[in-house]
């Protein structure tokens, strides 16, 4: 029997890992269980920090290729050096997970590797790949374990030619043809990676529109600038069924969602974006007694409390939008919430960002939202190509988008498609924490010349009128 703990954490992705950061600082004696061989979860190691590793690279790549000539550089056609950039992917990731040793060590944190699963509330037995079991006595737990790749019926995943995200992050070269199945953030980011370095991506969606959730005016617009960069898509369509040929390549049937005819496209490697769905293998839920919503979520309260006492549950695990952020959070809440604290997260306030070029980057409300729940809103509009910095970085694409109530003026949701706009969300992210207005934004003053004018401009509009449109 290992120490008692004041608390032990089932899993280390970002959820797990800053939960256990903010316990310790508050005081509490911290355990982690994890069953990889490094820690920070799927965000670190398989997921937020790889792929954008490669979005950087692929972008430069691109860009070195198609953007420098109108600038006044002339090289000769880059080279890709695919080794090297999954290398430097590789160290990105080595470099993050090893900060989260750091910061474990740091704060007195005691690491379990091994299967953790829960005979009953305070206590966690820990199953390592080898030698004997631990028993860990534990005044509270907190499942974190995160959330897996889903998978059609009949598909088998090979993560060499059939992939999900976690192959599609380290093919050995790059294909001729990708089928990407599924048009949410994963078959959007990931297919654009590979699109950027060569291969000729389709994308299949069983919805008549990409990124389902997003503002769907977005949606469109953003689906035109990446046809134009080349990606084609299959919308309200499935995949019947991967078949490998003698050749091997594969061979996609893909007929319209609602049946009929299938057609056949070549490929050699097929990417299964579809979704993930929640961990909780392994754990022993229905031993402890603890209660899965109808989609297999552990069900928790306002505080993340299980539906057994001690018991608690956060990131993708329960119920919400499948973020980083969104399960860090909920870590820090939770940590709080133990500690005697009021420990909260504020859900209308979660940015949501796709990493493509441009970037997509959303808050609060969409307009189909708001259209739904009879809201009376008006709409502040800006385009990029009517922004002085913009039109300098040659990335005039997109547009600021901000919803605010008719009658107070309060933002209820901002949508922005355009270069960096997952770093320019965030003064909308801040203004919605407070409450703010679109006035309040309109009469604050912002850099000349910054993209960010195009928020201001966005939010003049819902007033007296924009100045430079
Ligand atoms: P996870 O990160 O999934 O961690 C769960 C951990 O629990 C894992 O380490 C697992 O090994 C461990 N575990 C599971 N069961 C057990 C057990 N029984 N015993 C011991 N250990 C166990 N989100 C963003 O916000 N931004 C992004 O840019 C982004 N990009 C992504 C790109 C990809 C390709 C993918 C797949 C996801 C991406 N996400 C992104 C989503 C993000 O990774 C998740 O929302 C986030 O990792 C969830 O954190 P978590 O702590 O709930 O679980
Ligand atoms: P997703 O839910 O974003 O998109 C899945 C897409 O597949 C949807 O458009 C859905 O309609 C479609 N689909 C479902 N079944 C299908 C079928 N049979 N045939 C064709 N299309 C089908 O899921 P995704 O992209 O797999 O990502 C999983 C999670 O990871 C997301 O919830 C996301 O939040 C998170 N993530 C976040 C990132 C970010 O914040 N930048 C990056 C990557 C992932």
């Amino acid at each position: 029997m290992a120490d008692q703990f004041d608390l032990t954490i089932i899993g280390s992705g970002p959820g797990g890992y800053v939960c256990a950061i903010r316990a310790a600082q508050l005081g509490m004696k911290v355990a982690v269980v994890e069953k990889w061989a490094t820690l920070g979860g799927t965000c670190l190691n398989i997921g937020c920090i790889p792929s954008k590793a490669l979005l950087h690279a692929s972008e430069l790549f691109e860009e070195a290729g198609h953007g420098f000539k109108a600038l006044g550089i002339d090289i000769p056609a880059p080279q890709l050096n695919l080794k090297q950039m999954l290398t430097h992917k590789s160290e990105t990731v080595a470099s993050n997970v090893g900060g989260v040793d750091y910061l474990f060590k740091k704060n007195k944190i005691t690491v379990f590797r091994g299967i953790g699963s829960i005979p009953a509330a305070g206590k966690v037995l820990v199953t390592p790949q080898s030698g004997a079991q631990t028993e860990i006595a534990t005044k509270n737990i907190v499942i974190a374990t995160g959330s897996v790749s889903a998978n059609l019926p009949g598909i088998e995943i090979d993560e060499k030619q059939v992939v999900t995200s976690t192959g599609a992050l380290n093919l050995e070269k790059v294909p001729n043809k990708l089928v990407v199945i599924g048009a949410g953030v994963i078959g959007l980011e990931l297919g654009s990676v590979w699109m950027r370095l060569g291969a000729q991506v389709t994308v299949v969606e069983y919805l008549d529109r990409i990124l389902p959730g997003m503002d769907s005016e977005v949606a469109r617009q953003f689906q035109r600038m990446l046809q134009k960069q080349g990606m084609e898509f299959k919308l309200s369509s499935k995949v019947a069924g991967i078949e490998k040929q003698d050749d091997g390549s594969l061979k996609v049937k893909v007929e319209a969602a609602k049946g009929g005819e299938a057609e056949e496209l070549g490929a050699d490697v097929a990417l299964v974006a579809i979704g993930r769905k929640p961990h909780t293998e392994g754990l022993g839920l229905d031993i402890a007694g603890v209660a899965l919503d109808e989609r297999g979520r552990v069900r928790v309260d306002g505080h993340y409390k299980s539906s057994v006492d001690g018991i608690y549950a956060i990131g993708d695990v329960i119920a919400g939008p499948m973020l980083a952020h969104k399960a860090e959070d909920e870590g820090i809440a939770v940590a709080e919430i133990l500690a005697g604290q009021a420990g909260h997260v504020n859900y209308a306030a979660i940015p949501a960002v796709v990493y493509t070029n441009p970037e997509v980057a959303s808050v609060g409300k969409t307009e189909d939202e708001l259209k739904a729940d009879g809201v009376d809103y008006k709409i502040g509009k800006f385009p990029f190509t009517a922004n002085g910095r913009a039109k300098a970085m040659l990335a005039t694409q997109g547009f600021v988008k901000i919803l605010a109530d008719v009658e107070t003026d309060r933002v209820l949701g901002a949508h922005i498609v355009g270069k960096n706009a997952g770093e320019m969300i965030h003064e909308l992210v801040t203004l919605m924490e407070f409450s703010g207005a679109s006035e309040d934004l309109a009469r604050t003053t912002h850099a000349h010349p910054t993209l960010s004018e195009a928020i201001r401009e966005a939010a003049l509009s819902l007033g007296d009128g924009a100045i430079h449109i």
